[in-house]
């Protein structure tokens, strides 16, 4: 490739990734927008700061010396004055740094603590996150809500302050839960509780992804945060809490749903679909994604994750439940219902 075109070619990747920055609402370390990653993009920002001041005295001084003490046409072949150690040198280049990891400890050590020890107000609300090979389960043991793959919670703020108090559980292999906008990463283990919290203080959508190594699918176990002023936030917990729509004209459509192996994974409140190994599907459709983040929540789309989900996310754990066409038809319907 010639030089004009690597050039090119650099520009326009740069373009699209400027325009991207505006049209996907895109994961940034660098836009903290809750207490805890305030915290840790402080850190952050102090450790830039002091590594870019070293980087500049040693660049400086290296540079300088270079010009300084370059070779001359009038130098003579006489060696330089040899010098051998110098204490108070040494005492320089010892102390110096040590007081900086001593800057950047104490640091570290205050995030740390604001952020772990920090007491949940009585009124903060639970949710139990269970990391799935490879989806994200919602429960919300006082709203009595189960959903998945996005994780709704209030706004938080002067006047109203809220925060989530998140317990992370897995259901198989280690995971990791983290939405960069809002917190720093938290490992999610099989057999153990951790806690983190949030209290987002921007209302929007906030991606997050799983960030441990889980299996096939790991970098398509994506999540979504939404983050709503308080009475959007209990309309649609209210929303979410009442069973499935049972419109009567859906009823051969639901038949056909119930009379699939479907309800043996998935739940669909107020119907025998009791199962609890896949996601709960009963309000499917008020959710913006399918396959945890994978593809929009589109019709087309629904009917091809249904038909084949092993085509869209190879490896993961709904198998290809190989429906007839009117069966498609009718499972996608009652589905399409699940508002
Ligand atoms: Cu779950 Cu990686």
């Amino acid at each position: 490739m010639n030089p004009s075109a690597r050039l090119t070619g650099l520009l326009f990747a740069t373009a699209m990734f400027a325009l991207g920055q505006n049209v996907y609402p895109v994961a940034n370390v660098f836009k903290p927008e809750a207490t805890p990653a305030d915290s840790i993009y402080n850190v952050s920002m102090l450790m830039l700061a002091i590594c870019a001041a070293i980087f500049l005295v040693v660049a400086g001084l290296l540079l300088f010396t270079i010009v300084r003490f370059r070779r001359r046409k009038t130098d003579d072949d006489r060696e330089p004055a040899q010098i051998y150690g110098s204490n108070r040198i040494e005492v320089a280049w010892t102390v110096i740094p040590v007081l900086i990891v001593l800057v950047l400890g104490m640091a570290t050590a205050r995030a740390v603590v604001e952020v772990q020890d920090k007491r949940m107000p009585a009124d903060a609300l639970k949710v139990t996150v269970i990391g799935h090979q490879w989806w994200w389960e919602f429960r919300y043991p006082d709203l009595g809500i189960v959903t998945a793959n996005e994780l709704h919670v209030p706004l938080s703020t002067a006047a109203i302050p809220a925060v989530a108090a998140l317990r992370l559980e897995s259901a198989d292999v280690a995971h990791s839960f983290w939405v960069a906008q809002l917190a720093g990463k938290t490992d999610v283990i099989p057999g153990i509780t951790n806690n983190m919290w949030i209290d987002p203080r921007q209302a929007g959508v906030f991606l997050g992804n799983c960030a441990e190594y889980c299996g096939m699918q790991h970098a398509n176990m994506l999540l979504r945060v939404v983050v709503e002023p308080a009475g959007d936030f209990e309309k649609w917990a209210a929303a979410q809490k009442m069973d499935a729509a049972s419109d009567p004209q859906l009823e051969s459509a639901r038949t056909t749903f119930l009379s699939l192996n479907c309800i043996s994974c998935h739940t669909v409140s107020g119907t025998i679909a009791t199962g609890t190994f896949g996601p709960n599907l009963t309000h499917l459709m008020s959710r913006a994604t399918l396959a945890s983040g994978m593809v929009p929540n589109t019709p087309e789309n629904l009917r091809a994750w249904v038909k084949d989900p092993q085509a869209i996310k190879h490896g993961n754990l709904m198998p290809n439940m190989q429906l007839n066409s009117r069966e498609l038809d009718e499972v996608v319907k009652y589905l399409s219902s699940l508002k």
